[in-house]
């Protein structure tokens, strides 16, 4: 039979008590963590969100309480009476409330539980079960302590966020979910209308066009904790359903941008502790990708690439005179004090650039004796210049990538945090924030020889670039300059992380629309998809810009994670589905008809 609360009140929570509580009366609530039984006394470990209390049923005092522990078990829901008592012999320093324990006079059962389905305490994240059994039974796994502190840091974060925008004097508005497309590069979730059959809305991608919206009603300063939704592929640092916080600003350029990123994350880390700096260092994109190899370079550790073509021009080694025929480049990093790898650990690093494109991955190593994968094709005296030039010095290994400038950035860029990560040369306590200008506005496809908007067709050209821009759209002949438009896009990089992105926006409805026919939209088309918009960009639009950052991937860093489903209550799968209510799910053949839908093939 299991107790009734009735009118019993909690006197205080189960992280609550310390020396100063010490013969109090309290009552506590909570979940059975730990029960251990020694006969004559029975403890209990009793945990809420607020931490753990060691609590003591003795049999000569509390025969009634004492009885009724032997019942619990883990999970077990129960209200503890008792006084609170210094613990005898050694305090448990572990826990907070470790100084005391509360002895018992009565406890009620509340609830019982079921055996969870895997074990929620255990020692190193190592040892929890399979993360697809925690998603299922999602409401047991976030009892653990860890995800309790994630979800509150992530609702400390957000109300950092508030705090500082509240107080810039931005306006918290609110836009709608059910929408028409808003593109950002990914696809749309849409929504069947009953109504409306065979008509739908889609889901945003982000409430892009809404906050411009806003800026053209006049609001000045918008922001908003907004839900975006992109059907894309799932990598470790993204959802399809996600949070951002969104602003925007009237009459705002780059650095005034800038300097609200700088403040708003600054805010946000001091809930860490950490002082970011107010002000960040800046680098243009063609820089980032040149040093790192990335457009989100991770500069808590250094590793830059270092460019080999010069010291290779002329070179009669078949591969990388073909390389550098067809203007792509040979680069390399330095790994310090590697030489002593492997021929396992290179073939590893092999594997590994050549899930980025690149063809191989060659060698020096600068041991006693100096030994390269290249020594047979390019001579001792050329390896050693190129171990010189690299910078790397005895002890040091050289891994080389040549190839298209894209796929040796991608693949060094990637490589340099894989050996930084495997060799631990990343500071965790240490943040580096970093903003990245200067974007290309286009990215080319190669097969469908189309250019895309590289952040998203509202993007404004820089100012020195207007002319190139309008060069490039309005003769054919000229349409591969779109590549060389840089635009005014920014993100904010932490840690390696894209934290955030956006841009100054185009505010004359004859950029936007030039901009549209760039990306290939017929005016016919521009007008079907954004009519109203390039309506509303012709009574009165200030100029206006702003940014938008993932709450989840600043909660990331904020708690220490890289997976970005310990930063949100109720995640997907990387495969984009809920195990704990196994969605997406079948709907009634009754609901398709009324939305006049046939599915042609029955998912299985
Ligand atoms: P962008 O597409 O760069 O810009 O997104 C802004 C930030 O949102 C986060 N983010 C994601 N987080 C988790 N899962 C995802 N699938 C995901 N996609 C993006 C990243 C990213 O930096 N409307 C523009 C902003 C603007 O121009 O103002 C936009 O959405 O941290």
């Amino acid at each position: 039979m299991l107790d009734v609360l009735g009118n019993l009140e909690r006197t205080h929570t189960c992280g609550e008590l310390r020396l100063g509580h010490v013969g109090e009366q309290v009552v506590l609530m909570g979940w059975v963590a730990k029960k251990r039984d020694f006969g004559v006394l029975t403890f209990i470990d009793l945990r809420d969100r607020e931490g753990v209390t060691q609590v003591v049923m003795n049999e000569e005092d509390a025969g009634e309480a004492h009885a009724k522990a032997k019942n619990l078990r883990g999970e077990f829901v129960i209200a503890v009476k008792g006084k609170v008592i210094e613990r005898e012999g050694t305090h448990n320093a572990k826990l907070a409330t470790g100084d005391i324990e509360v002895h018992a006079t009565e406890i009620l059962i509340l609830n019982d539980a079921k055996v969870p389905p895997f074990q929620l305490e255990v020692a190193g994240s190592e040892n929890l079960a399979a993360e697809d059994t925690r998603l299922k039974y999602r409401y047991l796994d976030l009892r653990r302590p860890q995800l309790q502190h994630n979800i509150r840091m992530r609702a400390k974060a957000v109300a950092a966020i508030r705090e500082y925008f509240d107080g810039r004097g931005f306006i918290e508005i609110e836009t709608p979910i059910l929408l028409k497309s808003t593109p950002e590069g990914a696809r749309d979730f849409i929504v069947p209308s009953r109504i409306h059959t065979g008509k739908f809305f889609a889901l945003p991608q982000s409430p892009q066009i809404l906050k411009q919206l806003t800026m053209i009603a006049g609001f000045d300063k918008y922001y908003q904790i907004a839900r975006c939704f992109r059907d894309e592929d799932l990598r470790a640092d993204r959802q399809p359903e996600f949070t951002q916080l969104d602003m925007e600003m009237s009459f705002a350029n780059q650095e005034m941008a800038y300097r609200e990123i700088e403040g708003m994350f600054g805010h946000v880390f001091k809930l860490i502790g950490v002082d970011l700096p107010a002000q960040w260092p800046r680098m243009t994109y063609a820089e980032a990708m040149r040093r790192y190899g990335s457009d989100k370079p991770d500069l808590r550790f250094g590793m830059e690439l270092v460019e080999l073509s010069g010291e290779l021009a002329g070179t009669d080694f078949a591969p990388f005179a073909s390389v550098l025929e067809a203007r792509g480049e040979i680069k390399c990093i330095v790994a310090k004090g590697k030489s002593d790898y492997s021929r396992k650990q290179l073939d590893e690093l092999q594997d590994f650039v050549k899930r980025y494109g690149a063809g191989a991955l060659a060698w020096i190593k600068l041991s006693d004796e100096t030994t390269s994968s290249l020594l047979k094709a390019l001579g001792e005296t050329k390896i050693a210049e190129l171990a010189s030039t690299s910078g790397a010095e005895k002890g040091d290994l050289v891994l080389i990538v040549a190839g298209r400038k894209s796929v040796v950035r991608a693949a060094l860029g990637a490589l340099r945090v894989e050996v930084a990560k495997r060799e631990n040369l990343i500071d965790r306590n240490s943040h580096k924030p970093l903003i990245v200008t200067e974007f290309p506005m286009f990215e080319h496809d190669e097969e469908t020889d189309t250019y895309m908007a590289a952040h998203h067709p509202f993007t404004s050209p820089m100012d020195e670039d207007l002319e190139l821009f309008k060069t490039a759209v309005n003769d054919p002949s000229q349409h591969h300059l779109l590549g060389k438009v840089r635009a005014k896009a920014y993100d904010a990089v932490i840690d390696g992380y894209e934290c955030a992105g956006g841009s100054i926006r185009i505010h004359q409805k004859e950029i936007q629309d030039l901009n549209f026919k760039a990306l290939g939209m017929t005016k016919e088309s521009a007008r079907t998809r954004f009519g109203f918009f390039l309506d509303a960009l012709e009574y009165g639009t200030p100029p206006h810009g702003g940014f938008a950052a993932g709450i989840e991937r600043t909660c990331m860093i904020l708690c220490g994670t890289e997976n970005i489903r310990d930063v949100m209550a109720f995640p997907k799968t990387a495969s984009a589905q809920d195990l704990m209510m196994d969605s997406p799910g079948d709907v009634d053949e009754a609901q398709l008809e009324e939305l006049g839908i046939e599915v042609s093939e029955p998912s299985t």
